[in-house]
């Protein structure tokens, strides 16, 4: 399994492109089931997941054509071919069961492989399956499969959600699509792939009203045609290169990309004492007189993002003060925290609240990267540690990350990956 070595100590200067969203890209990669048509997705980021999501649907029948050094992909289904999501594809990403929607609405039934946990909790995904159910499909369960039926198609009604959930609602907003009549889906997510997902679809016939808020309605229509579609910017991407000025006391003008997309993360970093201006539409980003320690409690967009929890405590253990990061999305998101500790990072965990006290400087370990947002908080830290990190199990980073090491040493760090 590869490596990563990171000699830190570099203040890091110049510009990073952000990648399209990889979870704007995985939703918008499922859409693409709904129609018969050819689906153009531009700015897809070239990671891990996306050739897991092209090989998933590949195996239900797509016709994919794919070039990912232009970040592009197309879609066509004419027919499927199956409508089974395996255990082996499934397990390795979760995003899978964001088939379900798509082929009940269109061909009325599925088989999908429970993603089953991992790393950060046990996510479960009673919210989609009793939503479908509500949309009138039948659910059951055999030999760790759904087993998803709706031989008379989907019926719209209004889908109550009771709690918070990005993939449920990406999930129910695709089957709704096709579903007769309306849909309303209350309690539904407002992150910004909820909104491009929606947008996209718009773009493809659908016709939806409220994405972006907590009540999300559909007008069923009897077939979608195909589009052109270009993924939103990785909001992930933005807030945790933006931490990589913070943490080094650098300046970096992050390319193609919001604030409006980070408004909690961004408030926090500006509390901290980092400088974050838009400028047109790139985001310049700098700290030069180091940061401060604030207080952070993760939560459902527009709150602070769960996915920059892990980036937004690298910084905060070399802040002047202390901070108290308190994580409510999931159960085990704290794995990055005694990786941390071997850098000499001063943090002690209380059930769902870690206390970080600053250090005045961290140094360099060999360290593991346990899921795909730690692993990005060890880089982070090995960028500002005195001497060498060494990461091991980066795998996960590839995930999430699109040539993160090149992004990196364009401004100065000093990265290099050692393959095994
Ligand atoms: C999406 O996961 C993202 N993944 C995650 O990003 C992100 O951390 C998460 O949303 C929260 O923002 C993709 O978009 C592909 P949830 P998702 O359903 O949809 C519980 C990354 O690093 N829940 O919003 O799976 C769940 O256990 C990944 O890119 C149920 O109980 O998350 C969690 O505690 C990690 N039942 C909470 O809700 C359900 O049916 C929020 O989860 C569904 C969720």
């Amino acid at each position: 399994m590869d490596r990563i070595r990171i000699c830190g100590g570099k203040t890091l200067k110049g510009q990073i492109k952000i990648s399209g969203a990889k979870n704007s890209s995985l939703p918008l990669m499922a859409a693409t089931l709904l129609t018969d048509q050819t689906v153009g997705l531009e700015n897809v980021p070239a990671l891990a997941d996306i050739t897991s999501m092209s090989e998933l649907l590949v195996q239900l029948g797509t016709i994919i054509d794919s070039d990912l050094t232009q970040n592009k992909i197309q879609f066509k289904t004419p027919t499927l071919t199956s409508f089974i999501a395996p255990y082996d594809i499934v397990r390795k990403m979760r995003a899978s069961i964001l088939v379900l929607g798509p082929l009940l609405a269109r061909y009325g039934q599925a088989k999908v492989s429970l993603p089953g946990g991992c790393a950060i909790g046990t996510r479960p995904v009673d919210v989609h399956l009793n939503g479908l159910r509500d949309l009138g499909a039948e659910i059951d369960l055999c030999e760790g499969y759904i087993i998803a039926k709706a031989p008379k198609g989907l019926v719209g009604t209004d889908v109550t959600m009771p709690l918070v959930s990005v993939t449920a609602t990406e999930n129910l907003l695709m089957a709704a699509t096709l579903a007769k009549g309306q849909t309303r889906l209350i309690n539904a997510a407002r992150e910004p792939e909820i909104t491009d997902l929606a947008n996209c679809l718009i773009s493809m016939g659908a016709k939806i009203e409220g994405a972006g808020t907590d009540t999300i309605t559909i007008q069923g229509v009897p077939a979608l045609h195909g589009t052109t579609y270009s993924v939103v910017p990785d909001r992930i991407e933005t807030g945790t290169f933006a931490i990589a000025a913070a943490i080094t006391g650098g300046d970096i003008i992050l390319k193609d990309t919001s604030l409006e997309l980070i408004p909690s993360f961004s408030s926090h970093l500006q509390k901290a004492g980092t400088i974050l201006e838009q400028v047109g539409s790139d985001l310049h980003v700098r700290a030069p007189n180091g940061v401060h320690g604030v207080d952070v409690m993760t939560e459902p967009f527009p709150g602070f993002a769960t996915d920059l929890q892990a980036q937004m405590m690298a910084l905060m253990t070399v802040c002047q003060g202390a901070s108290m990061i308190t994580e409510t999305i999931f159960e085990n998101r704290f794995m990055h925290v005694p990786e941390l500790c071997r850098m000499g990072a001063n943090i002690t965990v209380h059930g769902s609240s870690a206390l970080i006290r600053g250090v005045s400087t961290l140094r360099g370990a060999p360290v593991m990267a346990t899921d795909l947002r730690a692993s990005v908080s060890l880089v982070l830290a090995g960028l500002a540690a005195e001497g060498e990190t060494i990461i091991s199990r980066v795998y996960h980073l590839d995930r999430g990350y699109e040539r993160i090491e090149e992004k990196l040493n364009a401004c100065g760090a000093s990265i290099e990956r050692l393959a095994d």
